[in-house]
């Protein structure tokens, strides 16, 4: 049986998991892996994101709409709503091999509506 996400332990685990799979995608792992340096860091912080999402602790500070805007300027705006769709699957796949249960539901919802988010200002940041 698959188990619950309970804790920061297990949102590592989700993390580290799906970034193996991103940077080794064909069509969007470069962005990833030509932008980061620091991996540990990235991994950290994603973690604390989605804890602060999850658990409403208060660890993550950061702004992920800035990020996703230069990510794009750097790319020369080649951000589409492909990517995003790209990025959305692996992060199912990733839950639904390692965790079952409610905060699996909740954490598919919350990436697809920051994913709308996201792109929306991505899309208005290009002017
Ligand atoms: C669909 C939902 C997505 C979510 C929830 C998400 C979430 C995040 C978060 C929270 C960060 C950390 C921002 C920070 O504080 O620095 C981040 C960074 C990053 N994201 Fe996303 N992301 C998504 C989609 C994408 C897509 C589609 C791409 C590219 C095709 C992308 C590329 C990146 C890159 C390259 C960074 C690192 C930025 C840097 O450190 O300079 N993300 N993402």
């Amino acid at each position: 049986m698959r188990k619950q996400i309970e804790n920061r332990d297990d949102l590592k685990l989700l993390v580290t998991t799906f970034y193996d799979k991103i940077r080794a995608d064909e069509e969007i792992g470069f962005f990833f892996n030509e932008t980061i340096t620091d991996w540990d860091e990235h991994l950290e912080k994603l973690t604390d994101f989605w804890e602060t999402n999850l658990f409403a602790v208060k660890k993550y500070k950061g702004n992920p709409i800035l990020a996703h805007n230069a990510v794009d300027k750097r790319f020369d705006q080649r951000i589409t709503p492909n990517e995003f769709g790209i990025w959305l699957n692996l992060w199912f796949a990733t839950l639904d091999e390692l965790f079952e249960g409610e905060n699996v539901e909740i954490l598919k919802r919350r990436a697809r509506k920051m994913g709308t988010f996201l792109y929306m200002n991505i899309f208005e940041s290009r002017g």
